[in-house]
């Protein structure tokens, strides 16, 4: 497994190579990561992962400058699942100047939910993700599915510009308790870490109550059922950004009283801090 640090030697080094699959990440990886490698190598060609810390989708206030830099064991995992190549930029290689140029995606999907409790979150994704794959050139790049709205996003940024790249989505990967693995665990002390799972299971409850309802064809308020899991996290020391019962296809509330999760795929998708650590999750319904 190469590692290369330009844009120069990632050209160099994948210079005749056919299809490459690329893994964009920020390092810090966890097992999650890895299942997306592993997911990119079944696409036949060279795999790539790129790291990178990418300033532009952090605000001010947020975790940038305390995001887990890893770079060396974060190599060594790579290599340990057959990843062919690694592309890990310093900041000043990937935005020598400021990025002013930027792909802005539109506002019903990402000035929602997550874009509206992080302004300029997925514009600063799409910057990057646009610019990722025109240093790589892939024909499959992976996201994990935990970050379901930024998957959206950039198949919605893929389509419209024509991208002659496939997104393929991979599963949430889980701890054994139900946790859904991110960077961001890591903040975690040991009592949240053991309160952690709560919000995988509170979307568990969402989605319970979905399909008990679609079964009897019973109306569903979904307002309350947000409001009650919300309700629940803040009862056990959560602060939650939101819970929401979506249609998958558009991100939008679901439009009947009696939703079917059947006719009408729905997730339901969540964000909450516990101490000072924001977790999200989501669910598939
Ligand atoms: O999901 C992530 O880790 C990041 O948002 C991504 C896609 C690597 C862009 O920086």
């Amino acid at each position: 497994m190469r590692v290369v640090h330009t844009i120069a030697d990632l050209r160099h080094a994948l210079a005749g190579a056919r299809t490459p699959a690329l893994v964009p990440t920020m390092g810090s990886l966890h097992d999650g990561h890895l299942a997306l490698v592993k997911l990119a190598r079944e696409h036949g060609g060279p795999v790539v992962a790129s790291i990178f810390v990418n300033r532009l989708q952090f605000a001010p206030h947020e975790d940038f400058d305390r995001y887990p830099r890893t770079l060396e064991r974060d190599c060594e995992l790579l290599k340990s699942v057959g990843c062919n190549l690694v592309f890990a930029p310093a900041e000043q290689e990937l935005y020598p100047q400021p990025q002013t140029y930027k792909v802005q995606p539109p506002g019903d999907l990402a000035d929602v939910l997550e874009g509206a409790f992080r302004p300029g979150f997925f514009t600063g994704v799409c910057t990057v993700v646009m610019k990722l794959f025109q240093c790589v050139q892939p024909s499959v790049a992976v996201f994990g599915k935990k970050d379901f709205q930024q998957l959206m996003v950039l198949r919605g940024m893929a389509q419209q510009f024509a991208l002659p790249v496939e997104i393929v989505a991979g599963e949430t990967a889980r701890a054994d308790d139900g946790l859904a693995l991110s960077s961001r665990n890591a903040y975690l002390g040991e009592t949240e870490r053991a309160e952690a799972p709560q919000l995988a299971a509170t979307l568990h409850v969402v989605q319970a109550e979905v399909l008990a309802a679609a079964k009897t064809g019973a109306r569903l308020d979904a307002a309350a059922l947000e409001a009650q899991a919300m309700a629940t996290l803040r009862s056990r020391g959560w602060a939650p950004d939101y819970v929401a019962l979506r249609r998958r296809s558009d991100l939008q509330a679901p439009t009947a009283t009696a939703p079917d999760p059947a006719t009408e795929p729905l997730v339901v998708l969540a964000a909450a801090r516990l101490g000072k650590t924001r977790l999200i999750d989501n669910l598939e319904i």
